[in-house]
């Protein structure tokens, strides 16, 4: 501070009057500098210019570069903000990749031609045993999608440089490995995806989870609809409101408490609030322990009180709770037939945009890696890739 102060305490000072009628008084050595000076200048610039015409612009450059290396930088374009990182990997913390995520465009309008992607998040522990029918429901539709891909980092990923997959891990960091793990996962996924502008879509799979539909028709049931396909419910049980602990008031109030499945699917500016929200997560890693579990109830509520408007309330992703227990079914090699999926298509019934529609899950879960060639099978006919 001090330092700052001194030069602008020295204008006040009576003495800087007299410097102008100094000026005049130049000493005849210094006007001799200044000619050399300009002499000096003038000869380099018309070396310079010699240079260019006989050894073009680049050559130049690169010597001027050398000498005077500070001077120089690389031309800006608007490219470098709009290219997707080439490499997943970073050296980025989360707090840090949190941060960087949240830069959002204060205009609207692209001054580009912005193709919007679907971004595809897969939460694994490690391998991808449906990857095969991943391949062939995204074949040919490159440009219009992205796949991010989180596992244990234990993992060592090891996909051939043909696949979606390879190269498409994020860093994962076990040091952060807590109670909030799964949410922590789900936003490093969230902010990774951020970081390339074209993706406007971002779904959360895991490993045992299926397209139920072709590309075209996924694509376009989310880009057509006014909703982002995160459940969120208010549930006046034990396992829903009874999860509610006072504490996390005023942030969140009982009547505000959401329950939902993990497997959201949110559009660019809901994936946002979720990266940026510095205001709930505390009140969910204090106050939400077991039996509150914080993938149950973090999003869909603070996406209610941010967003609520934005939200269809229900998931894409079918699940099959109908054996009872704890964990959904899974489903192996010999479930997998028409009448398997008849089932699965049959007896449908939600909102899309605010109609009835009887199509409603465009992805499924779970199945086994026992699944993956009847899959191959079947999915031509049955799933329509
Ligand atoms: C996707 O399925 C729909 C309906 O079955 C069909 O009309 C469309 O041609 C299919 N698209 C592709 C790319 O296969
Ligand atoms: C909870 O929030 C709602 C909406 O902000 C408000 O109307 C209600 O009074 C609040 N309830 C309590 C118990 O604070
Ligand atoms: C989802 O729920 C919120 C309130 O929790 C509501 O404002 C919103 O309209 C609902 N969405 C739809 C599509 O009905
Ligand atoms: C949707 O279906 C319900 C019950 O079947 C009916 O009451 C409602 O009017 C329908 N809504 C629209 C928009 O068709
Ligand atoms: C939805 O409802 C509107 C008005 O009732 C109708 O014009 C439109 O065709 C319907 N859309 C679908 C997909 O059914």
């Amino acid at each position: 501070m001090q330092q700052r102060v001194v030069p602008l305490e020295e204008s006040k000072d009576p003495g800087a009057v007299s410097r102008t009628n100094q000026f005049k008084a130049l000493p005849l050595r210094l006007v001799q500098l200044l000619v050399l000076f300009v002499a000096s200048c003038a000869t380099f610039a018309v070396i310079s210019i010699y240079a260019i015409r006989h050894f073009g612009i680049n050559s130049v450059v690169d010597t001027v570069r050398s000498g005077f290396q500070p001077c120089y930088e690389e031309p800006n374009g608007l490219e470098q903000w709009i290219r997707p990182p080439s490499n997943l990997i970073h050296t980025m913390n989360d707090e840090q990749l949190l941060w960087r995520a949240s830069f959002v465009p204060r205009i609207r309008k692209y001054p580009f031609k912005r193709v919007p992607k679907i971004a595809f998040m897969f939460l694994t522990k490690g391998p991808m045993p449906l990857a095969p029918l991943w391949e062939k429901f995204l074949k040919g539709h490159e440009g219009l999608y992205s796949i991010y891909v989180h596992s244990l980092p234990s993992f060592e990923p090891r996909f051939p440089t043909s696949s979606v997959f390879h190269g498409r891990h994020i860093p994962s960091q076990v040091s952060e490995w807590g109670r909030m793990s799964m949410c922590d996962a789900e936003r490093r996924l969230l902010a990774n995806a951020l970081l390339d502008i074209s993706n406007e879509w971002f779904i959360l799979l895991s490993e045992s989870c299926i397209p139920l539909y072709n590309f075209s028709i996924i694509y376009h049931y989310i880009a057509k609809s006014k909703y982002s396909f995160t459940g969120a419910f208010d549930d006046p049980g034990p396992y829903g409101r009874g999860r509610y602990n006072e504490n996390m008031a005023p942030e969140v109030n009982i009547t505000q408490w959401r329950k939902g499945s993990q497997w959201f699917q949110v559009n660019r500016k809901l994936a946002t609030n979720i990266v940026q929200d510095t205001k709930f997560y505390p009140k969910f890693e204090k106050f939400c322990r077991p039996a509150c579990y914080v993938d149950e109830h973090y999003f869909p509520t603070m996406l209610t009180i941010e967003a609520g408007n934005l939200l269809a309330n229900r998931s894409i992703t079918w699940v099959d709770w109908s054996r009872g227990g704890a964990h959904p079914a899974t489903f192996g090699g010999s479930d997998i037939r028409e009448e398997f999926f008849a089932r699965v298509f049959g007896g449908q019934h939600c909102t899309y945009n605010n109609n009835n529609s009887t199509m409603c899950y465009l992805f499924a879960r779970k199945f086994a890696p026992s699944a993956l060639e009847p899959l191959l099978h079947i999915s031509t006919k049955v799933l329509g890739y």
